[in-house]
Formats: structure tokens, C-alpha cells, sequence
């Protein structure tokens, strides 16, 4: 990829890194079993007997418009629904196969649902497709490494014509990237062993995306994936469909993303509120409201976003468990999103008490723990022209508390100055100071 490729790729995801906090959204038939998206490669589902959730898939209680409106409630800004997962069923009304949300008892296209729901709400749109399609006779059945088949010696590919599948592919994604509108981000999913890159097609198909719609954004994993490999975009060289952005999953970049040049590349951790992506009824582990903020603040403090997944059920309805995670995250986000959004590193490393998050000369100091005696802002004497508590705006002081004398080149200060100290934190998850830096 070219420098000017580069310049360009900066220029596409500036609103990306701005909006660092998405919505991820995973439905489709699995959500009847509901024991997750992989569900037909764990249990090595054959196609006639998955089919039977096709005729019950009635999305009876779908409403994009209160997923919308969690969405925003959230404090999120964009949100990725899968059009297409690994089975091969489609959310949108495609021409290319009858196994799609039209044909059936639902009978409507859910993906143009989604996308006008969420423009009306002011959140920018994604699709996520996968480059499997366990459905399509064309692709890899036996000795693939996901098929559900995988293991059927009478699945043999002998008679499996991939190009024709990768035409059935392209021809996919030019409906969506044709017939629904301006999108946002194309999310594919995802490259392993021999799959990937030119497998895919992958420059004929980025040459498609980019000439039908140039402001999109394009995660890495037509050359890469959550796990094994990243793909070129790391590289000193990305390609032309490297991505414009990384895609760790499940866990945080121990320090962020760089390039082998050391140019920062926008990145996205993509992280499940439960274990699963797809709607897993058994799966009670929710993470809670603090942890959520701490990983969105995390990713941000390492110039990072945080795309949060939602699966629906059956039904169409997120979880309730979900949405009571996601409205007290809305809460936090409602008094300090301006300690998230367009901020990222700050020079300053990461303080002993939590994390600092950055945007211009506004440093955002993210208080997880007390200190006794003064809060320390490390080496920072002299370089601070006011501090605000960002929820409510009030006035915090730095002290010259007599205990602190021999440490005059830090700067130190109280939340409570009439107490002289620092707890309880205003605010038990994380209590946000803004720090006014001299210019
Ligand atoms: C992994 C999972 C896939 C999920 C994706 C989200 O690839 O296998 O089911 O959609 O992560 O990033």
C-alpha cells in the first residue's frame, strides 16, 4: 500500500477514530438452537436438519428502532450487523440464493430494517459478511478446517466449483454495497490457512468496495482474523486490501497497534458482553457495567476503539441482561463520553490509579483507585492550567498539602478538600478528572 494509500486510509476512518465505541450485533437462525454462531461446527450440523430453523424463524419482536435507541442510550456511535454469518442464511433480501430472511415466516428484509433505523437514530452503519458460507455447495466441505462437514469423507469436494463461488460472493456484496444506501464499514470475517487473500479474490473484490463506495471502511480480515494473524496491515507494506483497520478479538493490544514502521493503525477490539457472539441461552457470564467502561476506556487510552457485541434471541429481542448492562454504561458514557470520544494515547503513560485518555491539551485523568494522601499526576508540576471534575463541571484544586513538600515535581490534588482526601471516588467505576494542560 502506498504512502498515499495510507494518507488515504487516515482520512477514512477519521470519524472511526473519533466514534471509538460501536455496536456489534449478531442474529440469525442460530439464535433458535441458541447455543451460538458456531453451532453447526460444533455439532456438524448436515444442511437438511439445520434447515428446520428456517421455517421457524419468524423475528417476531424485532424492532431495529429499540436496538437503535439502546444503541444511542449507550453512548455508542456506529454499529455492525451481520448481514451474513458462517451458515450462509442472509438478513437481506438477496437474489444470489433463496436461503435468506425474505423467504422466510418473517418475510422482511432485516438489513434494510437495521440500516434505516439506525441513520434515523444518527449511528453510523456496518455490515458484517462472512467469507464462509457453510450453505453454498461450492464452498469447502470435507477436510475444510470449519465446515460442519468437515469430517464427512461423502461431503468431497471433487465437484465443488470455488470460482463460481467466489463470483456468488462478489456478487453478495455488490448487493449490499449497491442496493442499501451509504454504508459505513464493511466488516468481512474471516481469513484461516489457505483462505485468504487472493483466495478470496481479495484485490478485484477491495477494487469493487473502493470504486462503489470510497468512504468505507474495510477491517483486515480478508487477509486476516481475530486470532492467528493480522494480515499485512502491520506490515511495513499492507496491501491494497490489507484493511483500514486491525481487528484484535476478545482481548486488548497489550500496548496498542503500530505498524512494523511504526506508524499507529487504527484498531477495533471486538468483545462479546457474554462468551458468545450469537445468542447462547445458557450463557449467563455477562461482564458487568464497570468492567465494559474500563475496556472501552483501555482501548481508548491505546488509541483503540471498542466494537460491543449484542446477540438477539430468536425472537428478535436483546437479552434483557444486555440491556441493563448497556443503559448503566449509558449512564457513565451520559457524564464523561467527552474522556472517550476523539480521544487516545496520551504522552503521559499510564498512572498508577488507572488510565489517562487524550485529545489535544485536554487530559483525561480515568480515577479507578484512591490514593492516600493527594492524588499524584506524575511529574506534571507546573504543567497544569485547571482541573474539572467531568461529570459536573466543579472546580478541583491542586494542594500543596504539607506531606507533599518533597515531591515538588509532581502535582498532586484532593477530591474531597475538605476532608483532605480521595475516597470514597465520586464515582465508584471510574471518576473522570479533566485536566486543562498548559499550552
Ligand atoms: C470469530 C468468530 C465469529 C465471530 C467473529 C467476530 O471469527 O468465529 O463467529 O463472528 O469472531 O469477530
Amino acid at each position: 500500500m502506498s504512502n498515499n494509500t495510507i494518507a488515504e486510509r487516515t482520512v477514512r476512518t477519521q470519524w472511526f477514530n473519533e466514534a471509538r465505541f460501536g455496536m456489534f450485533i449478531h442474529w440469525g437462525l442460530y439464535a433458535i438452537p441458541a447455543r451460538g454462531e458456531w453451532v453447526r461446527n460444533r455439532e456438524k450440523t448436515p444442511h437438511e436438519e439445520y434447515l428446520r430453523y428456517f421455517d421457524e424463524f419468524t423475528a417476531a419482536e424485532y424492532n431495529p428502532r429499540e436496538w437503535a435507541a439502546l444503541a444511542k442510550k449507550a453512548g455508542m456511535k456506529y454499529a455492525v450487523l451481520t448481514a451474513k454469518h458462517h451458515d450462509g442464511f442472509c438478513l437481506w433480501d438477496t437474489k444470489l440464493t433463496d436461503f435468506k430472511s425474505t423467504n422466510t415466516p418473517a418475510k422482511r428484509d432485516l438489513v434494510k430494517e437495521y440500516l434505516e433505523a439506525f441513520r434515523e437514530a444518527g449511528i453510523k452503519v456496518g455490515l458484517y459478511f462472512s467469507l464462509l458460507d457453510w450453505r453454498h455447495p461450492d464452498y469447502p466441505h470435507y477436510g475444510d478446517r470449519c465446515h460442519p462437514l468437515r469430517e464427512d469423507p461423502a461431503q468431497g469436494n471433487e465437484n465443488r466449483n470455488f470460482d463460481r463461488y467466489i463470483e456468488f460472493m462478489h456478487g453478495q456484496i455488490r448487493e449490499l454495497l449497491t442496493g442499501y444506501g451509504k454504508l459505513d464499514i464493511m466488516w468481512f470475517d474471516y481469513s484461516y490457512g489457505e483462505m485468504q487473500g487472493e483466495k478470496w479474490k481479495a484485490q478485484s473484490l477491495m477494487e469493487m468496495v473502493r470504486s462503489l463506495q470510497p468512504h468505507i471502511i474495510v477491517d483486515n480480515r480478508l487477509e486476516g482474523s481475530g486470532g492467528e494473524t493480522a494480515g499485512t496491515i502491520l506490515t511495513a507494506n499492507p496491501s491494497f486490501y490489507s484493511g483500514d483497520f486491525h481487528s484484535p478479538e476478545q482481548m486488548i493490544p497489550p500496548a496498542g497497534v503500530r505498524s512494523e514502521s511504526g506508524d499507529p493503525v487504527p484498531w477495533e477490539a471486538c468483545i462479546t458482553l457474554n462468551n458468545h457472539w450469537g445468542y447462547c441461552a445458557s450463557d449467563h457470564h455477562w461482564k458487568n457495567a464497570e468492567m465494559v467502561v474500563k475496556m472501552l476506556v483501555e482501548c481508548v487510552s491505546k488509541n483503540g476503539n471498542l466494537l460491543l457485541n449484542v446477540g438477539p434471541d430468536a425472537k428478535g429481542r436483546i437479552p434483557h441482561a444486555s440491556v441493563k448492562i448497556l443503559e448503566e454504561v449509558g449512564r457513565w458514557m451520559s457524564n464523561n463520553g467527552e474522556g472517550i470520544y476523539g480521544c487516545g494515547l496520551s504522552a503521559f503513560g499510564k498512572p498508577e490509579w488507572g488510565r489517562f485518555t487524550q485529545k489535544g491539551n485536554r487530559l483525561y485523568a480515568h480515577i479507578y483507585e484512591s490514593q492516600v494522601g493527594g492524588l499524584c499526576l506524575y511529574g506534571m508540576a507546573g504543567k497544569i492550567e485547571k482541573l474539572r471534575l467531568l461529570a459536573d463541571g466543579s472546580e478541583v484544586k491542586l494542594t500543596n498539602h504539607w506531606n507533599l513538600q518533597q515531591y515538588p515535581e509532581h502535582a498532586f490534588f484532593f477530591l474531597n478538600p475538605e476532608s483532605g482526601d480521595n475516597y470514597p471516588l465520586p464515582d465508584p467505576v471510574d471518576t473522570v478528572v479533566e485536566i486543562t494542560l498548559k499550552k
